[in-house]
């Protein structure tokens, strides 16, 4: 699978070189994505890097993994681009974050709708956003410890939790399914599609 990271962070940078010892493809973009290539030529040949908008057309699969404040500029950036992709979304409000939610309407300050609001054409789900990068980092392909790690989950669309879940078991890591009234950073239902809507 051709998977996009938009933001080669502290978590983007783990995540994408885990999907690349899997044999994913993964295109890395950051604010400044020419500085990403000694880090892409480093990871190997399933690693390459883009502009945003060549990630958005490069792959199947998106992680955002960019700080919760840039998620208006990202919007803003690409939405066009954005129509029917997967989008998986990996960010926690800080509490800047929080108090401009509570401001804008959002609900408890929580991320109910904010990922749908900025990405209304998207397919959307949110996963990583529990563990650190480290425990993340610690825990993947690890046969040596005792217990996986769980990683919980959410999706608006029965197949992008499949591919959700699957990327995840990809990892060595339990997949933890949560339906999105019970997730508790978002709520992402109002951007459900139907089958005939969804393409691959
Ligand atoms: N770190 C963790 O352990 C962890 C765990 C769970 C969830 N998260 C969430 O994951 C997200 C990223 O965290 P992080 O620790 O990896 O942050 P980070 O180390 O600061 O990395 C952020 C990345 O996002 C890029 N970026 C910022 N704005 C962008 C934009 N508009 N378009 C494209 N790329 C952009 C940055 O690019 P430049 O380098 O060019 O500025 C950088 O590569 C956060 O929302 C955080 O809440 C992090």
């Amino acid at each position: 699978m051709n998977i996009g990271m938009i933001g080669t962070g502290s978590l983007g940078s783990i995540l994408g070189q885990l999907f690349c010892k899997n044999l994913h493809k993964v295109m890395f973009t950051c604010k400044r994505p020419e500085g990403l290539h000694a880090f892409t030529k480093a990871v190997g040949s399933n690693a390459f890097y883009g502009s945003v908008e060549d990630v958005l057309q490069f792959a199947d699969v998106h992680v955002i993994a960019i700080p919760f404040l840039e998620l208006q500029n990202l919007a803003a950036q690409c939405e066009r681009f954005t129509t029917g992709k997967v989008l998986i979304d990996t960010t926690r409000p800080c509490p800047k974050g929080k108090k401009i939610l509570v401001d804008n309407g959002f609900i408890n300050g929580s991320q109910n709708n904010y990922i749908s609001h900025l990405f209304p054409n998207a397919y959307l789900a949110k996963a990583f956003d529990v563990n650190s990068y480290e425990v993340i980092k610690k825990h993947a392909f690890n046969s040596l410890l005792q217990q996986k790690l769980r990683i919980p989950f959410t999706a608006n669309h029965p197949e992008v939790k499949q591919i959700v879940e699957n990327l995840i078991t990809h990892l060595g890591f339990i997949p933890e399914f949560q339906p999105i009234s019970n997730y508790k950073a978002i709520d992402i239902a109002k951007n459900q599609k139907t089958e005939q809507q969804f393409k691959m």
